[in-house]
This record gives structure tokens, sequence and C-alpha cells, in this order.
């Protein structure tokens, strides 16, 4: 980590002067808009006639939206020969956007080279894992650790930055596109991965301790014999769990230094008030945004409906009720504030079936970011494809260039509403109580995701539906809810959920029992504690850094199955299992919250609470099949810890931005919400339809 630092201090002082972070406004200062929320879309000049450009443009100021977002693919315009750049179309795209009166955000085009490259310059490809060369004709077709083709970025990001970075007219930058995105296994990111191992573990001996080399006679003798783990050439036996975590971390360092490479060239010109950023896909796990340090704030893209039916029924037109939820509870603490960066603007093109968003949806995504912070939204894209790859894929106006799309016509008028709405709000209201008594850190690891990804156990463990099933239960209760990391402080939460946290030393055993002292309520769930940073499981008792705290011993773990009946009881009700069952044995002063119903260890204990100084433990050792029992059990811990919540069905979110309540529903189902009596809606009507939105004002609720 430390060295991972050193790196990106080298590559900042060598791009030039950036103002040290103090100096800069960070989060949504540092977009210094008129708006709460700045609305915007995608425009590609060099996909359309120039002559259709002024016509476009002015069309896009006149529906209402506040800025456009150019040239991120453009690489092909902006250098059609190698080492001769032409700006001037960006120039009269650029001209013609600032007359109409929108704002502008240039995208860096590292993620589409231009054919002259590869055809020269082979070795910049990627290979996957199956050895695969990628090549010319599609896009992140590059290997981000082949210096030549890193160079080329350089040179074209100084450009473009030279060019535009004291513009007024350009507000801000996007890096790359959905940074990260695939794995590589060129000869590029094998040196790289040699020079990232020399410098974590400095010798051969540490890192061979570390990976477990003793095992099958699996140790290097220098780090020139070291090859990239390739899980895909490994079908029955197993690589070494650590060796996948570590080319995990190497990949998600890669993709750092990259955009902080270019985020470090871009500020040397950038004019005060121009900011930087990526956009991330989604909460990413191919990548890890909190290892980047050079954007001021991330945005993310956004795509609910593509195919997948999470609550049943019509709800898969209103889309996967998760996406927008964490992304903006992971994003939004890492600066303050986040934008999304692509927003659907209606029918996709890529899912494996690409229905029609329900009316309603899209303007029902647009106010759910509104309510979760955003101080930027974008749609992906003003106009529909009439060739090309994406030409399914719906715009803001239809293949005729200027008529609304049905779609486009819900989003232009949420996007007015937004506005009309944000306006009669006050910035800066302070958090009601009733809130805040509730606000919940999330806590996640990168490090822990790779390590339970890459050894599951069971084939139907799915970390990421496992940590789905608690951000729901939590937002079940109307808490506000942070996604935070080990190193940040936990003392704003007054709940923190750690599900599956599996790395855990005894430094973070240690501040988790002050939380818990000093008042937290902390959760965590089973597969918990069992292995230490580097991954190895702790030569003691099972989970043994966690033990004391939870007041309980794991006695052994199990997994069955899929379609296995065993159950698990708690409260009267009994709840079917199969992915993960940790066995509990309560120690003196720890309740039983649930117990085993069958096998061996019927009557064992399966989740288990306890009081610790001011605050409380909870541990859910088993993982049911449809997440009932995880939602009873979490908001038992805001029960007994005396805080009102709310009891919000799965998919239906209520958030708070700037005085407002404002409550969505991704399920099929109308819902009736709780509205205190003489509140003043400012939007929509009870019950709550599906794909709807209630807006309402309620003082000090
Ligand atoms: C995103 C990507 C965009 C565009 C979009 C289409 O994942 O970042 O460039 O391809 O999908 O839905």
């Amino acid at each position: 980590m430390v060295r991972h630092w050193l790196c990106i201090v080298a590559v900042a002082l060598a791009a030039g002067a950036v103002a040290p972070a103090a100096q800069r406004p960070q989060g949504a200062a540092l977009l210094a808009q008129p708006e709460a929320m700045s609305i915007g879309i995608y425009y590609y000049p060099e996909q359309w006639p120039r002559t259709q450009w002024k016509r476009d443009l002015d069309n896009i100021a006149k529906l209402g939206f506040d800025f456009t977002h150019f040239a991120e693919f453009a690489w092909t315009f902006m250098e059609p020969d190698e080492g001769r750049f032409e700006f001037a179309w960006l120039d009269e795209a650029i001209d013609l956007a600032d007359k109409a009166g929108l704002r502008v955000i240039l995208g860096t085009p590292s993620a589409a080279p231009p054919s002259w490259m590869g055809a020269r310059y082979p070795e910049v490809y990627r290979v996957d894992e199956h050895g695969r060369r990628h090549e010319h004709g599609i896009r992140a077709e590059v290997s981000l650790a082949n210096p030549r083709y890193v160079a080329f970025v350089d040179r074209v990001v100084t450009k473009l930055a030279e060019r535009y970075g004291r513009d007024r007219r350009v507000w801000g930058w996007q890096i790359d596109n959905e940074p990260g995105t695939f794995a590589d296994h060129s000869d590029s990111a094998r040196e790289a991965f040699r020079a990232w191992l020399r410098g974590r573990y400095g010798d051969i001996e540490r890192m061979n301790a570390a990976w477990g080399g003793s095992f099958w006679s699996t140790r290097y003798r220098s780090f020139e014999e070291v090859l990239i783990p390739n899980a895909a050439l490994a079908t029955e036996d197993k690589l070494s769990p650590h060796a996948l975590v570590d080319f995990s971390r190497f990949q998600a360092d890669t993709t750092a230094a990259f955009l902080d490479r270019q985020a470090a060239l871009l500020k040397r010109y950038a004019r005060d008030g121009q900011w930087v950023t990526t956009n991330y896909t989604n909460v990413t796990t191919a990548t890890d945004p909190r290892r980047t340090r050079g954007l001021d704030f991330p945005t993310f893209t956004l795509y609910p409906v593509a195919g997948a039916n999470v609550l049943g029924g019509e709800s898969y037109a209103i889309g996967n009720p998760t996406r927008l939820m964490e992304a903006a509870a992971y994003y939004r603490p890492i600066a303050g504030t986040f934008g999304i960066m692509e927003l659907q603007p209606g029918q996709v093109n890529w899912g494996p079936v690409n229905p029609q968003p329900m009316p309603g949806a899209v303007g029902m995504w647009i106010w759910h970011a509104y309510a979760s912070g955003a101080s930027l939204l974008s749609s992906y894209r003003y106009r529909h494809p009439v060739r090309g790859s994406e030409m399914y894929h719906e715009g803001i106006v239809g293949t005729d260039g200027v008529t609304l799309s049905r779609t486009g016509r819900e989003f232009v008028e949420a996007m007015a509403a937004v506005r009309a709405v944000s306006r009669r709000l006050k910035p800066g209201a302070a958090l009601p109580h009733r809130l805040a008594a509730r606000r919940t850190g999330f806590l996640w690891s990168h490090d822990v995701f790779w390590d339970l990804e890459h050894q599951p156990q069971t084939t139907e463990w799915k970390t990421w539906s496992h940590r789905n099933t608690y951000t729901q239960a939590v937002k079940s209760t109307g808490a506000p809810m942070d996604f935070v990391a080990e190193g940040d402080d936990f003392s704003g939460y007054p709940f923190l959920v750690a599900p599956a946290y599996q790395m855990v030393d005894d430094a973070l055993a240690a501040k988790w029992r002050q939380y818990v002292e000093g008042g937290g309520h902390l959760i965590l769930t089973c597969r918990s504690g069992q292995k230490n940073a580097l991954g190895h499981f702790h030569e003691g008792p099972w989970a043994q850094p966690i033990l004391d705290l939870i007041g309980a011993d794991i006695v052994e773990f199990d997994m069955l199955p899929a379609g296995t009946d065993a159950r698990v009881e708690a409260g009267g009700v009994s709840y079917s299992w199969h992915r993960w069952a940790d066995i509990l044995a309560p120690r003196t002063g720890t309740a039983t919250l649930a117990t085993y119903a069958d096998r061996y260890y019927a009557g064992r204990a399966a989740a288990t609470t306890r009081a610790l100084g001011r605050g409380s433990v909870t541990m859910i050792g088993v993982w049911t099949d449809d997440g009932r029992f995880e939602r009873e059990l979490v908001r038992g811990v805001y029960r007994r810890a005396g805080v009102a919540i709310e009891d919000l069905p799965a998919g239906v979110f209520l958030e708070w931005r700037d005085g407002a309540y404002v409550a969505v529903n991704y399920s099929p189902s109308p819902v009736r919400l709780d509205v205190p009596a003489g509140a003043e809606i400012l939007r929509g009507s009870q019950p709550l339809a599906p794909a709807g939105v209630l807006i309402w004002s309620a003082g000090e609720r």
C-alpha cells in the first residue's frame, strides 16, 4: 500500500503541479453548479453529420438539459494518424454546445484507440484468460499495463488538457469508460504483476510463505518465474487463493494507477473549478474505486432494466432494486458526493433480453438518484443510433433524431419536476433525529469480496447476493446507509453491518470492540473472522479474533446441495437454508436468537446476540434462502436498541434530501406508506404504485 502511494505521488509529481487536496474544494462544492442535481446527456458529434450538430445541441438545451458529454470514444478523430492531432471538429462542437447554453463534460478517449495503434504495435492488445488476444473492432481491447499504450494515452490526454484545460466552457472531465472491467493476461500484464509482487513482498520467500508455496511445490525461486494465476485453466484442482487475490489486487492497482496518471495530467492544466472523475461500472468489483486517489468525486453507470427479475411479477420492467440503492451508498461517502454518469434512457441492447422499462420507471430512477444525494446525472444517450454495435439501444430521441421516445419524454418530464421540487427544498437542512438515530454503516472490503469469490467452498455461495440480502434488510428500516471501509471512523453510525467479513485481524476486532463498547450495534454474519489479512486461517480456534466479541464459539459450519430441505427457527417461524450455516455455541451472557431445526445440530444456535459496553453484537450465522429471516433479525437489532424504524417491503426505498422524504417503489405491488398527518405532499399519491414516487416534507419527522 505504501508503495502504491509512492507510485501515485511519483506519477503526480512527474505530471506537474497538482494543487494539494486541501486547497481544492471537495465533493459537491467542486461542481460549483447552480442546480441541486445537474442533468445532462451524452452526445457523440463524430457519429452524426456536422450539419445536424447545431440542431441537436439546440434541442438538447431546449429540452432543459444543463450539460452535454462529448468525445469519450473519439480517439480516431482526435489522432487520425500517429502523432497527427485534429481538434477543430471538437472545437466546433464545444462552441455549438456553449452557444446553446450547455456546459460540456469531455471524455478522455483511452477506451477506444485508433486502428493504427494495434496494426503497428500489436503488443498494446489485452490477452484474456484463454490466451485470446483482443483486437481492434471493439473497445477496451488494450492492456493498461502496456507501456506503449500508456505512452499514447499520456500524449493524447496531454493534448486534450493543453487545449481544453483552461477552457471555461469545459466543466469537467471523465477519464476512460467503465475502467478496469476485464482481466489482462498479456505479457505486459505478467511483467507488471511480477514488479508489483516484488514491490509488495520484496523477498520471494515472503511471497512463497504468503501464497502457501510449500503446498504442491508451487513455490518460486525468483519473481521472474512467477506466472499469472489463471483460474480458467484450473479445472478440478485449485490454484492458491492467495495468488488469485493478489492478482485481483494487482489489477485494481493497475486500473487505479492508470486513472490517477490521467487525472494528474489533466490537473496540470485544469483551470480552477474543472473537475475530474471516471464512470465506474456500478459497484464494480473488477476494480476497487477506493484505490484511486486522483479523482475529485466518483460517478457510476446505471442500467436497472436488462432482463433480471429480482422481485417477480412485472418488476423486471422497473429494474433491479439493489443497483442504485447500493451504488449510491457505496460511492457517496468516498468524496461526499457522487454522480450517475450514465442512466439508462429506455430499452438497452446488451442484456440477455431487453424489455422496455415500465411507464414511470425512468422518472422514478431520476428521483431515486436525486433523493440518494447525486449532484450530477447524465443519461446515455441523446440519439438512438441508426448503425453500429448499439443500434438497438434507445436514446432520448428516436431514430429520426428529433422526436422524443416514450421514455425520453418521461425523462424530460421528470427532469423538469426534479428541478421544480428541488427549488422549493432547503439545501443543508439537518438530517432529522429520527433518521440520524438509525444511520447504518455497511462495512465493505474488496479484498474480502475477492477472497470469498476465489474460495467460495460451495457453488451456492454468491458473495454479491449475500450482500444484497443485508442491504435490503437494512433499507427495510428506512435507515440512511453508507458503505464504509475498515479505515473509516464508524462512530457516526449507530449501526454497523459487516456481512461475511472473512478477513479479520486483531486490530479490526479491537476497533469493533471499541465501537460497540462506545454504544454501537454491530451485526456480523456467517463466514466472518475465519482468515487473517493474508487470507490464511488463524492458527487457533475457528474465527478466533471475533469469538470474544460475539460471545460464542463457532463449533463447525455446514452447507447443503440446492433443493435440500433444512430449516432454522426464529420467533416461532421456520425458514429454509442451504448456502451456509455457522453452528454457534453461545457463551454465558449471550442470547440465542435462532436455532437449527434439524440434522445432527438440531437445537444448536444459528444466531446470537449479546450486550457489550453500551452497545451490542449480533451474529447471524446462517444464510437463508429468501432473506425474510435476515430481515427479521436485522430489524430486531434496531428495535432492541430502542430506535424507531419503518416497515418497508422489499424494493421500496425511503430517502431524505434537503428536508423532503422521497419514496420509490421497485416492487410489483402498490404500497401504502406511513406518511404523517400534516405532511405536505410534494408529488405523488397513496398508495405508492409500482414505478411510482411519493414525496413529502414533514419537518422533524
Ligand atoms: C455502458 C457503457 C456505455 C454504453 C452503454 C450502453 O456500460 O459504459 O459506453 O455502451 O453501456 O448501455
